[in-house]
């Protein structure tokens, strides 16, 4: 009778990730708001032989990982495949040919269990992350995501519904991260390693520049900024040679001039729109230094939110979390499908 209670007080949502160069497996009990397992496997060190993501890599090593990740979570949760009630999974926006692996696993699992299967929005389930670790958020309010792929600036009207503002007209703000690092010499992902030799970085003499920061609408453009640091990086190295100091104090103005840019569109934002919460999610969120500045340069009576460092870089649990908060919209049929170029405007709210 307890097990029977305890069976229907339960919604367990398996959460499918694999959009980019992680694949991420997480169970959430939506009805208890509790994490039942996350497992998430990177494929970073593979990538980062090439500098960046080789997608049709990254497709095969999902084919690999998803089931043993899966079987892992499962067991060390004492849970039995047959007890998840839905399965959620990253339709788009990400990789065709890393989407189709994780819609294919999920479709093949709602099938053989008879369970409903969920598409999630990737960009939206970074989003809902926050709400998940603070979940004090009030409509309307602002978000800026901020990932390998995007950069997105978005009004949220209430759930669901989003307004985009403004968004990268060239590179992703993580691109550029992971772009510079390259050129530096440093490993991919190169977000987290910009960020570390940042900090021993001394301020440079030369300012890179802040692309478009002044153009009167919301957008960001970070190609430039890149290009801004291979031409310093070849002329240091005309000079001499690049060392570890040059390389961090390149990394901190780069950091620097990447968050003016953020920030300064967050707060015209803010300002144009009346707003006081910004969310930001999304793998370029975890920067400590863009979290600072977050915090003491936002306009005036303004706060940020942000999931837990673990939950900005992508993950399973995101997608299972999402899953839940849409249990109610119409359900998938079996055909396997993916919509890598998926709008954030466009997700269904119902
Ligand atoms: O959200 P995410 O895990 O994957 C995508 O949806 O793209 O974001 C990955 C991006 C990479 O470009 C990575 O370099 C960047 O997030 N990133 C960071 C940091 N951690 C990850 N960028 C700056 N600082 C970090 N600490
Ligand atoms: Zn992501």
């Amino acid at each position: 009778m307890t097990f029977l209670i305890c069976y229907y007080l339960k919604m367990l949502v398996l959460g499918i990730e694999t959009s980019c160069d992680e694949t991420g497996v997480a169970l959430y009990d939506g009805k208890n708001k509790k994490i039942i397992f996350e497992c998430l496997f990177s494929q970073a060190d593979k990538h980062s032989l090439y500098g960046g993501v080789v997608p049709e890599l990254a497709a095969r090593d999902h084919t690999n990982k998803f089931l043993p990740l899966l079987k892992k979570g499962l067991n060390d949760s004492n849970i039995n495949l047959k007890d998840i009630d839905v399965i959620a999974y990253t339709k788009g926006p990400g990789l065709r040919g890393p989407l189709m692996v994780g819609a294919a696993f999920a479709k093949s699992l709602g099938f053989a269990l008879d369970k409903p299967v969920i598409p999630v929005h990737h960009m939206e389930a970074h989003l809902l992350m926050a709400k998940y670790d603070a979940p004090e958020l009030c409509y309307p309010f602002l978000t800026l995501l901020v990932s390998g792929g995007h950069t997105i600036l978005a009004k949220v009207e209430q759930s669901g519904v989003y307004k985009i503002l403004g968004q990268t007209i060239d590179d992703a703000v993580g691109e550029a991260f992971d772009k510079t690092a390259k050129l530096l010499g440093l490993k991919y992902p190169g977000g987290p390693e910009i960020e570390k030799m940042s900090v021993r970085g001394k301020n440079m003499k030369d300012r890179l520049p802040r692309p478009i920061l002044n153009s009167n609408d919301y957008n960001f453009s970070f190609s430039g900024l890149k290009t801004a640091v291979l031409y310093k990086v070849n002329e240091l190295k005309r000079e001499g040679e690049l060392s570890n100091q040059l390389i961090s104090n390149i990394c901190l103005e780069f950091q620097n001039a990447a968050i003016d840019c953020l920030l300064h569109k967050t707060n015209k934002a803010l300002i144009d729109f009346d707003l006081k919460q910004v969310v930001l999610s999304g793998g370029v969120a975890a920067n400590k230094e863009l979290r600072r500045r977050f915090s003491t340069d936002l306009h005036q009576g303004c706060s940020a939110i942000y999931p837990d460092f673990s939950h900005c870089t992508d993950n399973g649990t995101m997608i299972a979390f999402t899953g839940y908060e849409k249990i109610n919209l119409p359900k998938e049929d079996n055909k396997i499908s993916v919509n890598p170029k998926w709008s954030l405007e466009e997700v269904d709210n119902g």
